[in-house]
């Protein structure tokens, strides 16, 4: 069966711009939706082990709620498409070839994902498709050059496609006409019981990485590829979030939790995260080196999201396929150079099911 993919007007933009929420669905089984705006990824209908759908991403039930100054005095980039760079850069700064380019601060004097104005806060033009087994949208932008200092005009496509197994790709293509840099990722915030008011200590988590990035007092990467054994960032095995969250260990405790970077074994599957309670299981599959996992730890009740709850600290989890944060820095980490003439391709794979 293929996909339905449905169109409604989500809200408008102050200066009266109309968004969109698409709607992508395969029955009972998965319905799953994003707008222009941010290209943002809204909503997430999955089932339980009893078969009751339930909404397992944060959000807003419509566009006010992403444009309200309670929101954006806290903001979080829920279920952002983050660009041009994931992440935060060391003294604000990046050069290539011996020309530094120094960036906007919007956040706790550091420049992270993307800027003032990133890719998250763009109307993004939309192009649905639909082919025999899959429906999607392309949503395209064109970063002019200079946009939050980054050099380049930068073409970018984040593409969202259903196809008729339920498997839900978002993939990125970039192409530049200036050495430039690019590192984009979704920024979706997963709570797969269904219920924000509970925490996500009670979700079982395995990533494929023997390696993370520990990081410094202002979240950047140390440029230490650390092993993880014998730290709260093992999850080789699946294991309880909260046996890791709880552990005495001072990542931990510069980040709040877990805000690190995994360095991903090349595999077919990369990561899963499961609820035992209702059987939900995503199961991850990426192109992608690094998974940025940021445990919420920065969420506080300060606004109110869907069906009027408030998101409270570890309310989800960020599960962001990337290269790894503050690359310019770090000779040593894979290279988010994108040059004329080259083509930046990505893509990312979530698979639903109910497992015991
Ligand atoms: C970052 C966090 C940040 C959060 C929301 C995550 O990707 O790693 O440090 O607080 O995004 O802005």
């Amino acid at each position: 069966m293929t996909p339905i993919l449905e169109s409604k007007r989500f809200g408008e933009t102050p200066e009266g711009e109309e968004i969109t929420l698409f709607t992508l669905s395969l029955g009972n089984k998965i319905s799953i939706s994003f707008m222009n705006y941010g290209a943002t990824w809204t909503h997430l209908f999955i089932p339980d082990k009893n078969g009751n759908l339930e909404d397992v991403v944060l959000g807003f039930d419509d566009l006010k709620g992403y444009l309200h100054q309670e929101y954006l005095d806290n903001y979080c980039y829920l279920g952002s498409t983050v660009g041009r760079v994931a992440g935060r850069f060391s003294g604000n700064q990046f050069s290539i070839d011996g020309k530094t380019y120094h960036l906007p601060k919007n956040q706790g004097g550091i420049h992270l994902h993307g800027g003032m104005e990133g890719w998250d806060k763009k109307i993004w033009i939309a192009q649905p498709f639909e082919t025999d087994d899959s429906s999607g949208v392309t949503f395209f932008y064109k970063s002019p050059d200079g946009e939050e200092n980054y050099p380049g005009t930068v073409e970018a496509w984040v593409t969202y496609t259903l196809d008729a197994s339920g498997s839900f790709e978002i993939s990125y293509k970039a192409i530049t006409d200036k050495k430039t840099i690019v590192n984009p990722t979704n920024h979706a915030y997963f709570n797969l019981s269904g219920d924000f008011s509970k925490n996500i200590e009670d979700h079982e988590f395995w990533v494929d990485a023997e390696h993370y990035l520990p990081v410094n007092v202002n979240s950047l990467p140390t440029g230490e590829i650390a092993h993880v054994a014998g730290t709260p960032f093992d999850f080789r095995r699946p294991s309880l979030i909260e046996a890791h969250l709880h552990q005495q260990n001072d990542q931990l405790k510069l980040a709040n939790g877990i805000d690190h970077c995994f360095v991903l074994n090349p595999s077919e599957k990369s990561a899963i995260l499961h609820h035992p309670k209702s059987g939900r299981t995503l199961t991850l599959s990426t192109t992608a080196p690094g998974l940025q996992v940021y445990t919420g730890n920065y969420l506080n009740g300060s606004f109110k999201g869907k069906g009027n709850s408030p998101f409270d600290k570890r309310a989800a989890i960020c599960l962001e396929t990337q290269y790894f944060p503050d690359a310019p820095t770090h000779a040593e980490f894979p290279t988010i150079l994108l040059l004329p003439g080259e083509v930046f391709k990505s893509r990312t794979v979530f698979a639903f099911s109910v497992e015991e």
